[in-house]
């Protein structure tokens, strides 16, 4: 049996397509980001799903859990601008040089942590500590996620949006352009600390729709998931 990385390798040759990039808008943001996601990454295929759903909160303040190589920041500074929101990246390593964006704020923190201080961080800064776009990408542990979803969605405004990524992590993983990628077996971390906040079982490798306590949930299955939960108006305080 051929190792898994020979094999990964083995089927984009023979079964990935190129994805057709889109034509070129006009729109600077835009193109850069969907020049980025004509480039195979972990994140690739949600990067435009990611600017999308974050413009269309007209955000004033957005956060993001998980920087590492920054191609989530990269999606996000380019929506902040756009809204002249700003934006807040948290992660354990230095990553305060992933930004030039005149709005962006790094905290080199574990973001649990930085949840309990944050309105109070928000407040030294004159800014409504509520959250219109939140990101979450970082451990992909069970434990850390569910302490996340219980530390970061009160904090989100009544309207606003969270999105987690690596909801379908898998080793290999499925991105729709036919490619696998090495993920890692995080035994389902992100999406069963999602099903514990929502007390229901999903099924992370198809795509959804569903409504669970008062909150509507989007997922898209490849490139290792994006989920997407947003409060459905009238259902109260998060829980
Ligand atoms: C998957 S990477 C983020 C990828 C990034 N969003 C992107 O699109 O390029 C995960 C990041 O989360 C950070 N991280 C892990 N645990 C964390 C924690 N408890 N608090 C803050 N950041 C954490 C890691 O340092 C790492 O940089």
């Amino acid at each position: 049996m051929l190792p898994l990385k020979w094999r990964v390798g083995l089927h984009n040759a023979l079964f990935a397509r190129a994805a057709p990039p889109p034509a070129p808008s006009g729109f600077a943001p835009f193109d850069e980001i969907a020049a980025r996601a004509a480039r195979r990454s972990d994140i690739n295929e949600h990067l435009l799903t990611l600017f999308a759903e974050a413009v269309a909160q007209r955000p004033r303040l957005m956060v993001e859990l998980g920087v590492r190589g920054g191609e989530s920041t990269f999606v996000l500074e380019r929506a902040a601008a756009l809204c002249d929101a700003r934006l807040v990246s948290v992660d354990l390593a230095d990553c305060a040089r992933t930004s030039s964006y005149r709005g962006w704020t790094f905290v080199q923190s574990d973001d649990v942590a930085f949840a309990r201080e944050f309105a109070g961080w928000c407040r030294a800064r004159a800014l409504e500590p509520a959250i219109d776009f939140l990101f979450l990408d970082t451990s992909h542990e069970r434990e850390h996620t569910r302490r996340e979803l219980a530390a970061w969605l009160p904090l989100l405004a009544p309207a606003g949006k969270a999105v987690l990524h690596d909801t379908n992590l898998r080793r290999p993983y499925w991105r729709r352009d036919g490619s696998w990628n090495l993920g890692w077996d995080n035994a389902r971390g992100v999406i069963a600390a999602l099903e514990e906040f929502f007390g229901a079982r999903f099924d992370e490798n198809r795509e959804f729709i569903a409504v669970r306590r008062g909150w509507l949930l989007q997922h898209r299955p490849w490139c290792a998931g994006l989920t997407t939960l947003q409060r459905l108006p009238g259902t109260g305080a998060p829980r």
